[in-house]
């Protein structure tokens, strides 16, 4: 099988002529719209010449619905090959990315269902490798979830088409599982929101995919270019843009519903001088949202915020803290994720209040039935869990049903945020330390030498995949089976 690696040609306008895959020169293209493409980061002026400019922020489109039934909703997807750019303007870099897309776009469509529907998503492949689509987060049936290794992927040229019931609403997220690294990291993922009708009103709904860009995601994928990687040295993206404007209006109410897409980087999140109203992680609303002053974002993470921009008070920002994997502060520029600017005001009809139904954390006082012990290092390459790399791997069996209260451990030196499918797990403690409040996960991120203990309601069979969201880790073989049996 061969990969088709995305080529970088970073280049300074001016200094060098970038050329792009046709072999022409990206600066002689004068039609704009080659660069509407994927992430508008430039227009040109009647001379031709690149004028850098600030993007304001886009959103994913949202996927057409062709079901005319009431709760369904029905969407077909292509996957292709897809080209696109990631644009910084701010120092006149360009990353020409020959990736892949859901109907050929980057970033691709939101799916937005509300708590109930069925959904029936047909997914067909334009690429030339096999590939799937699984659903994160969200509690499928295990024929549905999209990994390869116990029913066929979707080979080049043929379709599938995933049905399952949407049963949880909260921030999700869709994208392939099948040499997951490579795909991921060239564009294919796209959001999965599953609203609940009785949620308060709010006057914009959005979605932020996060993402950073490398330069070394044009060398061939090896366990060397990991080490070291953490979120501070790659270009990040909202939505493929970098660092956008964000314009906001005064007295509005904005649910920001963020995703870390990221194979293997870090956001450290911070509001500035504001700090973050947290009203939602992975699996949905918090029992009482949380006013933090940082929020760590693991690749896989979900994180919900609640904006409502005032003309008296400071406003918002999305900065992103220099985090290191290997343990917290790293050394570097905290850089805006978005430029807010208010541009003017609207005092919004919606009450200011968001509903809090304060939940404690289930008593961590069972022993674990089980334990996972993450281990491996970036100067071997080997990552593993229990000593075992996938798919060499114990399968653990547990009965449906039957909750279960599990270990896992962090023996590297390296964090590792693990990641359950088919299921979600409540946090019962870190290193004993119970969490604030009931705290629903599938992505938890397992600190340096940390221990996590994690109680699962197990309501779902399946033989299911846990690993690392690290997807160079995972991929490596720090994954095993939790297989819940009926
Ligand atoms: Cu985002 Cu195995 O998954
Ligand atoms: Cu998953
Ligand atoms: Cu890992």
């Amino acid at each position: 099988m061969t990969h088709r690696i995305p080529m970088l040609a970073a280049f300074l306008a001016g200094c060098t002529t970038p050329t792009k895959r046709d072999g022409t020169s990206a600066l002689d293209d004068s039609d704009p719209a080659t660069r509407d493409s994927g992430a508008p980061g430039t227009t040109e002026d009647d001379s031709g010449s690149p004028t850098w400019r600030q993007p304001n922020l886009t959103f994913p489109v949202e996927a057409v619905n062709l079901s005319t039934e009431a709760a369904t909703l029905e969407v077909a997807l292509t996957v292709d090959p897809t080209d696109f750019e990631i644009v910084d303007w701010r120092s006149r870099l360009v990353i020409p990315v020959i990736g892949h897309g859901y109907n050929g776009s980057y970033p691709a469509p939101t799916l937005r269902a509300r708590v109930g529907d069925s959904i029936q998503v047909t997914a067909s492949n334009n690429l030339s490798d096999p590939t799937t689509i699984h659903w994160h987060g969200l509690a499928v049936p295990f024929e549905m979830d999209g990994v390869p290794w116990m029913f066929d992927p979707i080979a080049s040229g043929e379709e599938y088409t995933y049905t399952f019931t949407a049963d949880k609403p909260g921030t999700y997220w869709y994208h392939p599982h099948f040499d997951t690294e490579a795909q991921v990291d060239r564009g294919l993922y796209g959001a999965f929101v599953v609203e609940d009708p009785d949620d308060p009103a709010v006057d914009r709904d959005l979605v932020l995919l996060l993402d950073d860009w490398r330069e070394d995601q044009s060398l061939p994928v090896d366990a060397d270019h990991v080490h070291g990687a953490h979120g501070a040295e790659g270009v990040w993206t909202v939505n493929g843009l970098v660092q956008p404007r964000f314009e906001v209006v005064a007295g509005e109410r904005l649910r920001l519903r963020l995703i870390n897409t990221s194979n293997q980087g870090y956001i450290w999140l911070s509001g500035g001088s504001t700090g973050l109203l947290v009203i939602g992680r992975d699996q949905g609303l918090l029992p009482e949202p949380e006013q933090v002053d940082r929020e760590l974002m693991a690749p896989g993470d979900r994180v919900e915020l609640l904006w409502m921009p005032g003309t008296d008070m400071p406003l918002p920002a999305l900065l992103d803290i220099p985090y290191s994997l290997h343990g917290g502060e790293a050394l570097g520029e905290t850089v805006p994720l978005v430029d807010v600017e208010l541009v003017g005001t609207a005092p919004s009809a919606l009450a200011d209040d968001w509903p809090s139904s304060p939940r404690a954390p289930t008593p961590d006082e069972t022993s674990p039935a089980f334990v996972y012990t993450f281990q491996g290092s970036a100067h071997t390459g080997d990552w593993m869990i229990n000593g075992e790399r996938f798919p060499d791997v114990t399968v653990r069996q547990v009965p449906v049903d039957e909750p279960v209260v599990f270990e896992v451990r962090n023996l590297s030196a390296t964090e590792h945020p693990f990641h359950l499918h088919g299921l979600h797990m409540e946090l019962l403690s870190r290193n004993g330390v119970p969490p604030g409040q009931y705290a629903d996960v599938d992505t938890v991120n397992l600190g340096l030498y940390e221990t996590i203990r994690l109680r699962s309601t197990v309501h779902n069979p399946g033989t299911w995949m846990a690993h690392c969201h690290i997807l160079p880790h995972g991929d490596g073989g720090m994954m095993t089976v939790l297989e819940v049996v009926e």
